[in-house]
């Protein structure tokens, strides 16, 4: 009855079924997971936020496609003042998700059955909005050496003739790499070569933990590139959805896709009037917001680091941005084994590597927008397990 497109295997992991458990228990868990920042004790401004939702003009029904051109003035003000970019209004499609934004671009460059590169580690939710396009994902690996590096090697190997796309993350979920300026460069001579679209991910752009390498792609001219956006992170509304795609690149091709993905977005008009009628608002709102989640990661880092000094069997991996930290654990038994042993053991959860296709086992993925006595508990927890 149902298509095969959904045949997923839906029945819970060992991880889940531990969480249950603990949680039924009465114990309190220490969750290393957060990625919710409205339940991250973060100080919103409620009255604003909440009163910009209610303006007058969101009485008035104005189905624009591409979304009312206010609210783009607006994402596009916010690339001219974070990003010193100029962004043509006619090159931005807004959506309610980064998530829908990935499926009106799959939709636009793939017929089923095409391919798309994709990192490895990186985003699980991918392989769902894969499946629902009918789009093959074909991962090209990240390598770390000090630091995470795009592998051009097996990016070449993974090209075939149905692939239409790369998609990167910048910086990268969970690891925390931006895509740096060779990179880039050998990326767009890659894509030029293949005649492939470039798909950017940068939800976690405005979070460099540290001065340089935040250059977005939405300025990149020699190819078509697809910018992918939201205040999910860049204001940590998730709820708010609020979100968009900048088309760039050489201006017929610009032209013409913006033209199918106004198609796309006209069909299902999903943008509602209230949410674009406080885009000026949600958007300002990323000032005190990333203020607050940059300086909570930093002191989670800094914790972090000074606890790892005190022993030696855990290091963590490079981070140059994003909301998580990656760390390197003996290889005594599987990152779910380890997961579901910190649960059991010490009541707290995190996300084992294998939740983000990292190649081998060894790695536990820390969320550092968790409340800073929280994190360091957590940590000190999981490093009493590990060092025993
Ligand atoms: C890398 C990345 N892209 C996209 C998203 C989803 O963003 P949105 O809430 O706008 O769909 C997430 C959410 O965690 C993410 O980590």
């Amino acid at each position: 009855m149902f298509s095969n497109r959904t045949n997923w295997k839906l029945t819970r992991n060992r991880l889940t079924e531990a969480l249950e458990e603990v949680r039924s228990s009465g114990a309190r868990v220490l969750d290393l997971t957060i990625s919710n920042p409205t339940r991250a004790g973060l100080s919103y401004d409620e009255p604003l936020i909440l009163q910009s939702l209610a303006s007058p003009q969101a009485m008035d029904y104005d189905p624009q496609p591409r979304g009312l051109s206010g609210a783009r003035a607006m994402v596009a003000a916010y690339y001219e003042t974070a990003h010193g970019i100029h962004l043509d209004l006619e090159r931005l499609v807004l959506t309610t998700s980064t998530s829908e934004g990935y499926s009106f671009v799959f939709r636009l460059l793939c017929n089923p059955g095409d391919e798309l590169l994709v990192p490895k580690p990186s985003y699980p939710l991918f392989e769902f909005l894969a499946d629902l396009q009918d789009v093959k994902l074909v991962p090209y690996p990240l390598i770390y050496d000090h630091g995470w590096q795009m592998d051009f090697p097996s990016l070449r190997n993974a090209v075939t003739k149905r692939t239409r796309g790369v998609v990167v993350v910048h910086p990268n979920n969970p690891t925390g790499s931006f895509v740096h300026s060779q990179e880039r460069e050998l990326l767009s001579r890659f894509c030029r070569e293949h005649e492939l679209a470039l798909i950017a991910d940068e939800v976690f752009l405005d979070y460099a933990h540290g001065c340089g390498q935040r250059q977005s792609f939405a300025a990149q001219d020699d190819i078509l590139t697809f910018t992918l956006s939201g205040v999910s992170k860049v204001s940590a509304l998730p709820q708010m959805k609020l979100a968009w795609i900048v088309t760039s690149g050489p201006p017929a091709q610009v032209e013409a896709a913006q033209a199918r993905l106004e198609v796309i977005a006209d069909t299902y008009l999903s943008m509602n009037a209230p949410i674009q009628w406080a885009t000026p608002v949600l958007l300002e709102q990323r000032r005190s917001i990333q203020e607050q989640l940059l300086n909570r990661v930093l002191a989670n880092l800094k914790e972090l680091d000074r606890l790892l000094a005190a022993q030696k069997i855990c290091q963590r991996l490079i981070v140059e941005g994003g909301w998580y930290a990656v760390l390197r654990v003996p290889l005594t038994r599987t990152d779910e084994e380890l997961a579901v042993d910190l649960l059991r053991q010490k009541s707290v959860l995190v996300h084992p590597g294998h939740f983000y296709d990292f190649p081998s086992d060894g790695y536990l993925v820390l969320s550092l927008i968790t409340v800073e006595a929280e994190f360091a508990e957590g940590v000190h927890h999981i490093l009493e397990l590990v060092n025993l």
